[in-house]
């Protein structure tokens, strides 16, 4: 919000009078009737008070924040500082969607009890609903649960296992593997992870987890079988600057659109076309004429 605008002035903020919040009991009840589950990233107060009315699900603050926001290689370095930075303005953008943040790489490796403070302190430094894990931590999940923090498991390509992986690749491409797969979901929902994110799986394989879960699956480039589907915010805008992956669809391209109006302002800029005079603040009259005669005064 600029300096310069006042609240109320033509702004379109909904009451919470019509809002139904979205729960992580509300998820498993959307599986429960066939519902989908849409969900998308968000990093910021704009982007996901925008996601928010549009009526999306679940927002997940991403560490893929780290790559799309802050121009990291991988999503390894972020901090929980940082993420909590981001969770805390996208919590003022959300009144309905159920407001997930993931846990980075380091937060939870180390032990059960570095895993359960810091998501202690998503929940309480941040206003996070649930709490994102990648991988098969079982032990942890269950620490989570009994501790009430909701869990999303997020198992299939884990970004933070990428050094392990060797790079980003579709998981899940053996029998062998197909059966850990399945083995650890049921696992993660049993210890009482309440979402799974299964990402860049075979499309039978995430098919097959989803009818066998009580729990919504909710995928990325993992076919269209499972509960709900989750893209990067900046991926489905086309602010990545970079080729998108298969599974990717671009619905729109703020790319050219933020590039179009920075291009008009400079050259509104360099053509003094910007600001005009309407854009412009003016003395009242009153000094005006004051100015006016103490000037005349002066001379
Ligand atoms: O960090 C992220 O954006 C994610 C989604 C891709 C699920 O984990």
């Amino acid at each position: 919000m600029s300096i310069t605008h006042f609240p109320g002035d033509g702004e379109t903020t909904p009451t919470n009078a019509s809002i139904t919040k979205v729960t992580m009991p509300a998820l498993a009840e959307m599986k429960r009737q066939g519902k989908l589950i849409s969900s998308i990233t968000a990093y910021d107060y704009p982007t996901s008070r925008l996601a928010d009315e549009a009526g999306i699900d679940l927002l997940l603050v991403g560490d893929s924040l780290a790559m799309v926001v802050m121009g990291l290689e991988n999503t390894l370095a972020i901090t929980v500082d940082e993420m909590l930075h981001h969770t805390r303005a996208v919590r003022r953008g959300v009144r309905r969607a159920l407001l997930v943040a993931d846990m980075p790489f380091g937060s939870y490796h180390g032990s059960v009890a570095e895993g359960l403070a810091n998501a202690i302190r998503y929940v309480k430094e941040a206003g996070a609903e649930a709490v994102k894990i990648e991988g098969p931590r079982v032990e942890l999940v269950q620490a989570l649960t009994d501790a009430e923090i909701p869990v999303v498991g997020h198992l299939g390509l884990t970004p933070q296992s990428v050094h392990r992986m060797g790079g980003y690749r579709v998981q899940a491409r053996t029998a062998d593997a197909v059966l850990r797969l399945k083995a650890d979901a049921l696992a993660l929902a049993e210890a009482g992870a309440g979402v799974l994110v299964l990402e860049g799986v075979p499309r039978e394989v995430a098919a097959g987890i989803t009818a066998e879960l009580a729990i919504p699956t909710i995928g990325i480039g993992a076919g269209p079988d499972c509960d709900g589907q989750i893209l990067v915010f900046h991926d489905l805008v086309n602010l990545t600057f970079a080729p998108s992956a298969k599974f990717v669809r671009r619905y729109g391209d703020a790319a050219a659109l933020i590039r179009t109006a920075l291009e008009h302002y400079r050259e509104d800029v360099e053509h003094r076309a910007f600001p005009s005079d309407e854009e412009s603040y003016h003395l009242p009259e009153a000094a005006r004429v004051a100015l006016a005669s103490l000037a005349m005064r002066k001379a």
